[in-house]
């Protein structure tokens, strides 16, 4: 897969192993991930993590991983430009994935959102215009589309985000597709459905709804449904995001694009919820609570672009993820 995806780069960064690497938010769920898999393929990697959410504990096996690349954990802010500059210097790729990424939160605190989701990423995007990175990719949402009845959603159809956090994603990839057109920055924008997956974190009530239920129903305590639990997410399995990445670094001739990634499946929350109580083979009590402010109702992906342009397909379904993440909870208990 590997071979396969680096066709697209200059030749100085086509041998395996040999890209230098950024990535924001690297202690994080997400960026995590996306860090381990560019150990394993050997390359040098910084990553870069205030720590606010992201965790060390999370990176710990990397350093473990045999005949693999090189990391680096640097502990600090996107908001802090000087540094961030420092650390992009030399860079091939920066994967941005550092933000607040909850919905509600950012509800509750715009201001501080804000700082770091628009300002956090025209940091990155300045210092990799004046470091000459190569390309950029940006872990922007579904959020921008808002509550358009219209599905599945296309790339194609207009943004109308309902609240802070949308707006700052899709404020993110304009910036990014800007700095393509007027500077040359060739950068990709990734709009991640609902992701999960091993590592996301289920401790604080901004968590994503699978964190929290896995959690939950293997603890045998209760959960809330916002809502009447039938509005749907398309959840997409963090392995096929951290593949939607790489092919994003290293496809040529897609800078300033925009692509999906998700399932193309819907799941709604009571279908979720039941799910996971098979799998782990035990039922929880559930609340009924009022809808958060600021929530999409309904979101599924067309994700049409993305296979056509990219070759990308969700290998690993709602399902099997559901029970791969089971089976690494209950294994870390
Ligand atoms: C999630 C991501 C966001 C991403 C977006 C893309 C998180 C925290 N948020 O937002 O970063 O950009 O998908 O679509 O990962 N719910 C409950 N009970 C709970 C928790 C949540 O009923 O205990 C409900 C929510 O009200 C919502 C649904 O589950 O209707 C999904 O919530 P959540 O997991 O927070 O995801 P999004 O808000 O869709």
């Amino acid at each position: 897969m590997w071979c396969r995806a680096t066709i697209g780069l200059a030749p100085r960064v086509l041998k395996r192993g040999s890209m230098k690497v950024l990535v924001t938010g690297g202690a994080g769920f997400i960026g995590s991930h996306i860090v381990e898999r560019l150990v394993r393929e050997g390359h040098q990697v910084v990553a870069y993590d205030n720590l606010a959410s992201g965790k060390r504990e999370n990176l710990a096996h990397v350093g473990e991983i045999k005949g693999a690349g090189e990391l680096e954990l640097v502990v600090a802010d996107v908001r802090d430009a000087p540094q961030l500059d420092y650390y992009a210097s030399g860079c091939d790729v920066i994967f941005h994935e550092a933000a607040v990424v909850s919905v509600p939160y950012s509800v509750e605190h715009p201001q501080e959102t804000h700082d770091v989701n628009i300002q956090g990423t025209l940091n990155v995007l300045h210092s990799a215009k004046r470091r000459s990175v190569k390309r950029v990719v940006f872990a922007c949402s579904a959020a921008v589309y808002g509550e358009d009845p219209e599905m599945p959603k296309r790339e194609t159809m207009r943004a109308a985000p309902m609240s802070p956090y949308g707006i700052e994603k899709i404020t993110g990839e304009y910036y990014m597709s800007v700095w393509t057109q007027l500077y040359g920055v060739e950068t990709v924008s990734l709009r991640y459905f609902n992701v999960f997956g091993e590592r996301q974190d289920p401790a604080s009530p901004y968590s994503g709804v699978i964190s929290i239920f896995v959690d939950r129903v293997l603890k045998g305590s209760g959960v809330t449904i916002f809502g009447d639990g039938l509005q749907y997410r398309d959840f997409v399995y963090v392995g096929n995001v951290v593949d939607a990445n790489i092919r994003a670094a290293t496809t040529p001739g897609i800078g300033g694009r925009a692509y999906n990634v998700g399932c193309g499946q819907k799941t709604t929350l009571l279908d979720l919820l039941s799910t996971i109580e098979r799998i782990a083979g035990s039922k929880v009590e559930r609340t009924m609570a009022p809808p958060r402010a600021g929530d999409i109702r309904e979101s599924i992906a067309d994700i049409g672009r993305i296979s056509d342009e990219l070759g990308y397909r969700p290998t690993v379904g709602v399902e099997e993820g559901l029970r791969r993440l089971i089976e690494y909870v209950k294994g870390s208990r």
